[in-house]
């Protein structure tokens, strides 16, 4: 989506603060006419703003829905690519598929499909991944990065750190962390999945999918029984629904400067802030492998973003995919 006439009168109307605004002064202003204006209005009533109309002063907002407003989104946002380009859905069965359509139509860097219900959302290994309606952030972001193809995981690394620090900086009353390789946990249970796809010829990346659901807005008992023990949400944890747009916000501006810093200078300092936030370094785990159970002392990540594990018999192992058990 770019930003449109639509857009811009939502933006006046979210800044008037429930202030009215007049439909003669809306329309001189944007250079429409005023009946442009009223069929703007009443897209956005469908989408679930409601405005009241002010005698001889014109209207005001009175509800904003619980949506993942695109036209706040571009308010809020501080990129300068990523989320400029968004494509919204009510419910689409994976944000995933949809990228993959449209890097074959050559979306550009920083494209953001987002949805508020997936009927077929996805994991990594092949799991499904629980997007219920309206609850949680289940977004794909297209990121065509100058690096060679051994470098993707790299930024499923990269997407953790931005995630994990967007929170860190939002919200106050619990600290995540991130699990090897790329889950973010509070008090140990899971808030965030990111899973990262890419489209590469032999020596060049074309672009990567960057996968990311977080558990927002969920209460205990919208989650299914069997994940109730381990998973949770922001809102479970912080004491208090959260306005998504923001932290979807807040996620890309992150994103995009990780992104900027890691594609500049490498990946030193994304190891330093993955370590600085992760629940896994220092611990005990299990990481079960296709092929062998691991268990150690989890001691670093390496340059390729490969978990290193020291066994009772001092032997290091890297692990390069596995689930871990700490
Ligand atoms: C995991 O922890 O296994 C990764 C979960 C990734 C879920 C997100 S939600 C948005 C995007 N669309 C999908 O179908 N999956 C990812």
């Amino acid at each position: 989506m770019h930003f449109t006439m639509k857009d811009e009168i939502l933006k006046r109307f979210l800044n008037a603060n429930g202030e009215p605004i007049s439909g003669q002064v809306l329309a001189d202003e944007l250079q429409v006419s005023r009946t442009a204006i009223w069929k703007h209005l009443q897209t956005l009533k469908q989408e679930g703003y409601e405005f009241e109309t002010v005698k001889k002063r014109g209207y005001k907002l009175v509800t904003v829905p619980d949506k993942v407003d695109m036209g706040q989104l571009q308010q809020f946002l501080k990129t300068t690519r990523y989320g400029r380009q968004v494509h919204y859905f009510e419910s689409v069965e994976s944000t995933q598929l949809v990228a993959h359509e449209l890097v074959r139509e050559g979306a550009p860097d920083g494209t953001v499909i987002i949805a508020e219900h997936q009927t077929a959302g996805r994991g990594r290994m092949m799991r499904e991944w629980e997007s219920s309606e309206g609850k949680g952030i289940w977004m794909t972001i297209i990121i065509r990065p100058e690096i060679a193809p051994h470098q993707a995981p790299q930024f499923t690394l990269v997407t953790a750190v931005a995630v994990v620090n967007a929170m860190k900086a939002m919200f106050k009353n619990f600290t995540p962390e991130i699990k090897w390789p790329n889950d973010i946990l509070i008090k140990g249970k899971k808030t965030t999945g990111i899973l990262t796809e890419m489209v590469a010829e032999a020596d060049r990346i074309q672009a990567l999918l960057i996968g990311i659901g977080i558990n927002v807005n969920q209460q205990m008992d919208d989650f299914p029984e069997a994940l109730q023990s381990i998973a949770t949400s922001i809102a479970i944890e912080e004491g208090e629904p959260i306005e998504r747009v923001h932290l979807v916000a807040n996620v890309l501006d992150f994103l995009e400067h990780y992104s900027d810093m890691y594609v500049k200078n490498g990946f030193g300092f994304i190891k330093t802030l993955w370590e600085e936030s992760s629940g896994t370094i220092g611990k005990r785990v299990k990481a079960t492998t296709l092929r062998e159970v691991v268990e150690g002392e989890a001691i670093s990540i390496t340059e390729n973003g490969v978990l290193e594990i020291r066994q009772a018999n001092g032997e290091v192992k890297g692990i390069y995919s596995a689930d871990i058990e700490i």
